[in-house]
């Protein structure tokens, strides 16, 4: 059961453990911290630091550190809400009173990002084990004496809503590919839509070959396991006609092999991660009514393994894509690119405002920025400020990267549009982008590539070794806060 997180600036007696929050000058409002003896235990209060004391009554003490108060930030707050969950995993009831904000973060925002931590560091992900030992919190109360507990209950609620679309995207990611097929994704998906009140629609391989989807369906062909083309819909209650439309497009590759171009083992190894893009479409969709979102909003998940059967197309065959542009596959390992080719023309019939795609993209991208931050291109400044923004609040780091039209002369083919990889070691997640660029027409256009954040190889903070389910969190704020650009 996740933990229950309820404002209540009442402390419910029964509670085990209690957080303490303090800034680098340890001076706790309420002031009943002993600085000497965190002192001495190495405890200075810079963010992310925790150390767990004996509280009165016999309750545990947590002691959380958020460094400078001039930098404080929901992301400090979500890190302390996170520490603290993993201080007292085998406590029960815990409270968790928010620090003087100073100004620099509002109450609701602060009660947003205690949920988040908490809720994100409490999930594992233990279906598989015999013997497992999951968070034993069952409540956690928020309080700030002093501000209305309204606004805390309003975080909270926020917060926790947001969770249950990032723990979502984790778990789908987190099946092993052998569970997570394309057919039971979208099994999954429609189950999800149902209960979310979105629109579904599931195309299965024949459809997908009536549609001319010949990238997704080139990249299935070798495979046993059916392509799956999931399309959600949400429709915003109330909406009158000028309510603008975000498509948004995920890379759903259940298995990526690399198919006849054959990954490594060691390359292979975590490719169950390779549908993190789709995860991502699937968790934010999944939470838009219970947040209101105001926006419409349609979701495109192309999703299929990329194995390398007797079928399977071949460095040197020609794909012809949804919109009629053929690009010659030299190596079968850049599939994600045939695959969102697709689903981006799809997205482009349906007229939207703005197309923001996520995909698991480029190793290039992971060795550009590394594991924790996305890369941003798009082919429209505005809309790429705007997702840099939404990430930037919700707590999910991004960077802008080019798309130089001078390197689109490596992708040209001798036989088609283009050629599905440009040169090696130049570029790589630049080149991606490009190609991706080739299927949006003149729509805004962002896209995220994810290849680095969205699996975790560490336990640290609210992540967990495994999906992190990243995109979730700027898709609905990006979502939330939605404007037109030009
Ligand atoms: N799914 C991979 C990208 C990836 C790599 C994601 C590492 C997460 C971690 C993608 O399909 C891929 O294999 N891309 C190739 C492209 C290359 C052949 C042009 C890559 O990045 O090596
Ligand atoms: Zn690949
Ligand atoms: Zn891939």
């Amino acid at each position: 059961m996740p933990i229950a997180i309820t404002a209540a600036n009442e402390v419910s007696p029964d509670v085990d453990v209690v957080a303490a929050p303090v800034f680098s000058d340890l001076n706790m409002s309420g002031g009943d911290l002993d600085v000497g003896y965190c002192r001495e235990r190495g405890f200075s209060g810079k963010a992310g630091e925790t150390l767990v004391t004996r509280g009165a009554n016999g309750t545990t003490g947590v002691v959380l550190g958020l460094g400078d108060p001039a930098k404080l930030t929901g992301e400090v707050l979500r890190l302390a809400a996170a520490g603290f969950v993993r201080a007292a995993w085998r406590n029960r009831a815990g409270v968790f009173t928010l620090p003087d904000l100073r100004g620099s973060v509002s109450p609701f925002e602060a009660a947003k990002a205690v949920a988040e931590g908490a809720l994100l560091a409490g999930h594992i992900f233990d279906p598989y084990k015999a013997s497992s030992e999951p968070c034993e919190l069952e409540s956690l109360f928020v309080r700030a004496p002093g501000v209305d507990e309204g606004v805390l209950a309003a975080g909270v609620q926020r917060g926790s809503t947001v969770a249950r679309g990032v723990l979502l995207a984790r778990d789908l990611v987190n099946e092993p590919a052998g569970a997570m097929t394309p057919r039971r994704l979208a099994e999954v998906a429609t189950q999800v839509a149902t209960e979310a009140g979105l629109g579904v629609e599931v195309w299965d391989e024949v459809r997908i070959g009536a549609e001319c989807l010949g990238g997704l369906a080139g990249v299935a062909a070798g495979s046993d396991e059916p392509a799956r083309l999931i399309r959600l819909s949400y429709e915003p209650g109330g909406a009158g006609p000028n309510v603008p439309k975000v498509a948004l497009v995920g890379k759903g590759i259940t298995f990526d092999s690399g198919g006849l171009s054959l990954k490594s083992a060691e390359g292979m190894m975590t490719m169950k991660t390779d549908m993190s893009g789709a995860a991502a479409v699937l968790g934010a969709m999944s939470v838009l009514r219970d947040l209101e979102v105001g926006v419409r909003v349609i979701g495109i998940m192309p999703t299929t393994e990329n194995m390398p059967g007797g079928r399977a197309t071949k460095p040197g065959d020609v794909l012809t894509t949804r919109n009629g542009k053929t690009i010659e596959v030299l190596n079968t390992d850049a599939e994600g690119r045939l695959v969102l080719a697709d689903g981006l023309a799809l997205a482009v019939e349906a007229s939207p405002a703005a197309i923001v795609d996520l995909a698991t993209l480029t190793g290039a991208c992971v060795a550009a920025l590394g594991r924790r931050i996305a890369g941003v291109m798009g082919n429209n400044d505005e809309l790429i400020a705007q997702v840099g923004a939404a990430a930037e609040r919700s707590g999910e780091k991004t960077w802008p990267l080019p798309l130089p039209a001078e390197y689109r002369k490596q992708v040209d083919s001798e036989i088609a549009d283009m050629k599905n990889i440009g040169e090696p070691g130049q570029a790589g997640a630049l080149v991606a982008g490009l190609i991706l660029a080739e299927f949006v027409g003149d729509v805004p256009w962002a896209h995220l590539d994810i290849a680095g954040p969205a699996r975790s190889y560490e336990d640290d903070g609210y992540l967990h070794k495994g999906g992190t389910g990243f995109g979730v969190r700027t898709l609905i704020e990006l979502l939330s806060t939605f404007e037109p650009v030009g």
